[in-house]
């Protein structure tokens, strides 16, 4: 297959698309290469549906956009330590859900993820969608103040609430079955980002803060944060930025972490839901 027959089909007006015409378990030629590139720095996650991919072949996807990201505090497969199972089990009802606040990952490292690729290998009958918003819509939507206070300001990051030492997952009943996730003292460090990044490959400027890792504005204490960040998060996870993916076994996404938050919807208690996720290696946001 030529790199012509390679399709996008956006699934919402602010971002996603479908990606047709390509089977991801055969080496790719450079044009497919390029085109799947292009395809992620238009529409900031894309869809592959019914892909037949091993481990290796899932490491070889993400390897088209750089090298891998390890990631900490969660349990790697043993066989793949690059994959990291994410599962809800039958079992696991409602109580436990990777992935269900509005984030984008690791962004508590210097250089947190460029982005993910998520590979579904059980999908629940129903439910289980993931939410997707274009943080570059949502900052070019603020007014030309809002803008331009925000571009001198500075975030600081912490994985702290999530993998902390008093972190959500240090009580073991809000731990899934079949996952491991092993908070620590690592995860209370903080970490500074600019607060509206621009995108290396597009220039476009977008909104970076999340309400996961983001703890406060550098030189403001959380009093004087927190209402700003609020509005901030309301702002853009408003419907007109998102979209929404419904999985199905064999379904693939690739989102780009610069622009972009994901939220995961815990609405299929009773099913069991099985993704595994490689996460590409980023560099120190600007
Ligand atoms: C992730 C994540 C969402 C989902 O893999 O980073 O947040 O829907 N997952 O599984
Ligand atoms: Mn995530």
């Amino acid at each position: 297959m030529r790199a012509e027959t390679i399709a996008t089909y956006p699934i919402a007006g602010a971002l996603g698309a479908e990606v047709s015409g390509i089977d991801l378990a055969r080496p790719l030629s450079n044009p497919e290469t390029e085109a799947i590139r292009q395809a992620l720095w238009n529409h900031k996650v894309i869809f592959f549906r019914s892909q037949s991919l091993s481990p290796k072949g899932l490491l070889r996807v993400a390897g088209i956009f750089g090298g891998i990201y390890r990631v900490p505090f969660v349990r790697a497969r043993d066989d793949f330590p690059d994959i990291i199972d994410i599962v809800k089990e039958a079992e696991d009802d409602n109580k436990y859900n990777f992935g269900g606040v509005w984030h984008s990952d690791a962004t508590f490292e210097a250089c947190p993820p460029m982005g993910s690729v998520l590979y579904c290998l059980e999908s629940p009958p129903h439910g289980g969608d993931t939410l997707f918003v274009n943080m570059e819509a949502a900052y070019a939507a603020l007014s030309d103040v809002m803008k331009t206070t925000l571009d001198g300001m500075v975030a600081l990051h912490s994985a702290e609430r999530n993998y902390g030492s008093g972190g959500y997952f240090t009580d073991d009943k809000k731990q899934g079955v079949s996952m491991s996730i092993e908070p620590s003292a690592e995860g209370d460090k903080l970490m500074e980002h600019p607060v509206v990044r621009t995108h290396p490959e597009t220039c476009n400027k977008g909104l970076f803060i999340n309400p996961i890792y983001t703890m406060r504005f550098k030189g403001m204490p959380t009093q004087e944060s927190q209402p700003i960040l609020n509005f901030l998060y309301n702002h853009a996870v408003r419907p007109e930025f998102q979209c929404r993916f419904g999985w199905t076994t064999g379904a693939l996404a690739i989102w780009d972490n610069r622009c972009t938050m994901h939220f995961s919807i815990n609405d299929y208690a009773g099913y069991r839901r099985h993704m595994n996720r490689v996460t590409i290696a980023g560099d120190r946001p600007r």
